[in-house]
């Protein structure tokens, strides 16, 4: 397979109308493909074997946090919002969770611009929507319009893996500006790292025949092996600038690096051979090397996907900045 990428550094992309409606496009095509691919098994919540297993519990983890926090400062109700909630995973592990913490009170909403994704999102929420005291809705919508909930009304706001890096540069700072204002808990955010190893979004990188990745113009381009070709907004934050963004806007709380070791070294058979073999040392060694340079900034940028975790300023501090 051909991979081109040039050149390195990120820096503009035209503010398209165009880009929602490509990824839209592209993930409405990836099907149920995308489900397995990013999530593994969607009825196995809690098993974190899909694809990015260890960067999906160290996400999960700091879910876990905020809602024990919240929890832990006696909140009964919580409200959520998913934002580019794919099939809607994350969000029902929230909700299922968030349940059996003892919140009695749950209101959720995920959106996502693909059609497809919401439609799947919707069947596989069945189960969790029909908890006492949930109510749990997916809606098609488009991050560029703003946020329909109220000021300081969410408690945590998820946009999780890679939804941003499709939205336009140009743009993400009035993104964020709607996180903040929506916010009164919590802010967590992935994205994809500059440095990261190629990807194509919706599927394993195998299955493509040629992949250019535009930093000139923050453009991912596909030919897969099927013959189909796939346009779509791709901007590969650095985390210097995705700590910029995000602090512009919010008190940012950490950035660190995710899966900067365990998707290249780590044996598993779908990156590494099956027969390579490794001792449970080998893991726990792998997982110190993660923790160890996960905030590194010699080694953030070449990390799977980036995560920042925000809250909202005080007003004290507001006002300060504004001073
Ligand atoms: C890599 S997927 C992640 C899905 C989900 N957050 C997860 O972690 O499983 C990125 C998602 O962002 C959605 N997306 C891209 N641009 C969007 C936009 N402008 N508004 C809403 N969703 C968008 C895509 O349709 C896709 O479902």
């Amino acid at each position: 397979m051909n991979v081109h990428r040039w050149p390195l550094t990120p820096r503009h992309s035209p503010a398209d109308s165009a880009t929602a409606f490509n990824a839209a496009s592209a993930y409405d095509q990836a099907g149920d493909d995308y489900l397995t691919y990013a999530d593994g098994d969607p009825v196995n919540l809690f098993g974190f074997e899909g694809r990015y297993a260890y960067s999906d519990r160290r996400v999960w983890a700091a879910i876990r946090r905020r809602l024990d926090a919240l929890r832990n400062a006696g909140a009964r109700s919580l409200r959520v919002v998913d934002a580019g909630c794919g099939p809607g995973t994350w969000l029902r592990r929230v909700v299922v969770h968030a349940h059996s913490m003892g919140f009695t009170r749950i209101v959720a909403r995920g959106f996502d611009v693909a059609e497809a994704q919401i439609r799947r999102a919707r069947v596989l929420a069945r189960d969790a929507a029909g908890l006492p005291g949930v109510e749990l809705r997916f809606e098609v919508s488009d991050l560029a319009r703003p946020l329909p909930e109220a000021d300081n009304s969410i408690d945590l706001a998820l946009c999780l893996y890679c939804v941003l890096n499709h939205a336009p540069i140009a743009d993400v700072r009035r993104v964020a500006g709607e996180f903040a204002r929506v916010t009164r808990g919590y802010f967590i955010v992935t994205v994809r790292a500059v440095g990261s190893q190629p990807t194509i979004y919706v599927d394993s990188i195998d299955k493509a025949r040629d992949l250019r990745q535009d930093h000139e113009h923050d453009l991912c381009e596909v030919d897969l092996h099927d013959g189909r070709h796939l346009s779509f907004a791709s901007h590969l934050f650095t985390a210097v600038e995705l700590r910029g963004i995000i602090g512009g806007a919010m008190e940012v709380d950490e950035v660190r690096g995710l899966d900067l070791f365990h998707n290249r070294f780590a044996p598993d058979a779908r990156w590494n051979p099956a027969t390579l073999v490794a001792p449970e040392q080998f893991f726990r060694e792998l997982a110190c090397l993660e923790e160890t340079f996960a905030t590194d900034p010699n080694f953030i940028d070449r990390a799977t996907h980036l995560m920042a975790v925000a809250h909202p300023r005080s007003a004290r501090r507001r006002a300060a900045m504004r001073d």
